[in-house]
């Protein structure tokens, strides 16, 4: 019976394990251009409804050590003056896009991410925060949620995240194993984390997330499961698992990872398999692709009353219709589309210092873009999608990918019925392949991680 199974999976990840966009958002990055420019992103800030909230995301794309599998947008910067002079740009950018939007907005959402926001010096988190406080009006109850590294929390950040409102904490672990720490260039024991967890509970952060891989150098399934043992004993809200992308391609680093000792596709899963009955055993529940939550969670909530939300952050509960990005290689969600600021550090700061918005590129979804966001975000958020509803809402033809969603169907990962799809648990590792059916545009794309 086993050994019938295993055939199984084989055959599974043959077919839908190939490399697929992690969809946080539709069209997907590859698909920006220069079409969206500083002047198009200027004109639909001022064209936003002032009455709706904003949520802003900034980009700090330090690290104090680096890790070699990171598919991040970061670097090491070890000096000071480096950080702080990033931090007083992103103040600049912030006054511009304020100017950009014209009325103070109400902000609900302010989510700190990287590299790591904790490289700044505490002085200068402090400083960015006072220019979003300047600028907008940040609700009493807003989420503020950072970014972390257990490793490096040292100095005055504690204390900067306590004054900066931080409420929810998510941690970077990826895995306790010694072997695969090594391997991965990442030495981080429990007990640091453990110390970390509870300073960010002393400031009274009522919200720790710790993301956990699978699919590292060394790591077993029953190592993997180890970890999730070790990660749950610190009594998460939440947990990401997420599978390693290796993209050498993209990132030089990952080049100095030992690839011999990658697991191959059937290990992968094997792990992923072994976290997900860990984090089940203890009462967790799995939403979208890769997060689990204790069910009285926010996101276990939003999920089960089918207003999850994907972005590119992830999964999370908010819903505001825009979310502007601040800093390096930030994306930011207007009703009218995408848009990203300059990856590279100098571009984005030589278009800050002459008074431009770092606008490198974006899009504007078309009309059918927009309805195959749709059903991609719900199969992503609610593993379910009624083809023919989400059609008719966007009032435009729909061809159904029938013979594809059939043999998915044969292959156990799905129900399709009358237009509406629903994933079975089976399809959830494969929740990615389910959605590129939907996709006419991957052909056109670059290459991407493999799916599971
Ligand atoms: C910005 S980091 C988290 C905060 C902090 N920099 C840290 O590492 O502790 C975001 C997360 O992305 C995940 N990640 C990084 N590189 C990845 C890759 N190549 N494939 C999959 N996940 C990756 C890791 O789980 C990491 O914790
Ligand atoms: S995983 Fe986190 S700490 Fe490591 S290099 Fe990436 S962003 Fe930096």
């Amino acid at each position: 019976m086993g050994i019938i199974i295993r055939m199984d999976i084989r055959t599974l990840l043959a077919r839908y394990g190939g490399d697929v966009p992690r969809y946080t958002s539709y069209p997907t990055a590859p698909h920006f251009g220069p079409a969206v420019d500083a002047d198009t992103y200027a004109s639909w800030l001022a064209a936003t409804d002032p009455t709706a909230p904003v949520s802003l995301y900034l980009h700090v794309p330090f690290c104090d050590e680096m890790c070699l599998y990171c598919g991040c947008s970061t670097t090491v910067a070890r000096r000071a003056d480096v950080r702080q002079s990033y931090a007083n740009l992103l103040v600049r950018e912030i006054g511009l896009v304020a100017a950009a939007l014209g009325k103070r907005r109400r902000v609900t959402h302010i989510h700190w991410g990287g590299g790591t926001p904790t490289a700044l010096p505490g002085k200068a988190m402090r400083e960015v925060d006072a220019a979003l406080r300047q600028h907008f009006d940040v609700e009493n109850d807003a989420e503020v949620a950072v970014e972390l590294d257990p490793r490096h929390l040292g100095g005055d950040r504690i204390a900067a995240l306590a004054a900066i409102g931080t409420r929810r904490a998510s941690f970077g672990v990826q895995d306790f194993d010694p072997q695969v720490q090594q391997a991965i260039g990442r030495i981080q024991s429990h007990a640091q984390t453990a110390t970390a967890v509870a300073a960010m509970r002393g400031i009274g952060v009522r919200s720790i997330n710790l993301d956990l891989m699978y699919g590292l150098p060394h790591q077993t399934p029953a190592g993997a499961a180890e970890t999730a043992r070790r990660a749950l004993a610190l009594a998460p809200d939440r947990v990401a698992v997420f599978g390693y992308a290796h993209v050498p391609w993209m990132r030089q680093r990952q080049k100095l990872l030992p690839e011999a000792a990658l697991p191959g596709p059937l290990e992968r899963f094997a792990s992923r398999a072994a976290i997900d009955a860990t984090m089940r055993e203890a009462g967790f529940v799995a939403i979208g692709l890769d997060h689990y939550a204790r069910p009285q969670d926010s996101l276990a909530r939003a999920a089960s009353e089918g207003h999850l939300v994907r972005n590119f952050q992830g999964y999370t509960t908010d819903d505001a219709p825009v979310l502007l990005g601040f800093g390096a290689s930030s994306i930011g969600s207007l009703p009218q589309g995408f848009v990203q600021n300059h990856a590279d550090v100098p571009s984005w700061r030589e278009a800050l210092n002459a008074g431009r918005l770092p606008v490198a590129r974006g899009i504007a979804p078309t009309p059918e873009d927009r309805m195959r966001a749709e059903i991609i975000s719900r199969l992503l958020c609610d593993l379910s999608v009624n083809l023919g509803a989400v059609a008719r809402r966007h009032n435009l033809p729909l061809a159904w990918p029938t013979a594809a969603l059939r043999t998915m169907e044969r292959d156990g990962l799905l129900v399709f019925d009358h237009g509406r799809i629903r994933v079975r648990e089976e399809g959830r590792p494969f929740l990615r392949s389910i959605a590129a059916l939907f996709d006419t545009r991957l052909a056109l794309a670059g290459r991407h991680s493999q799916a599971v």
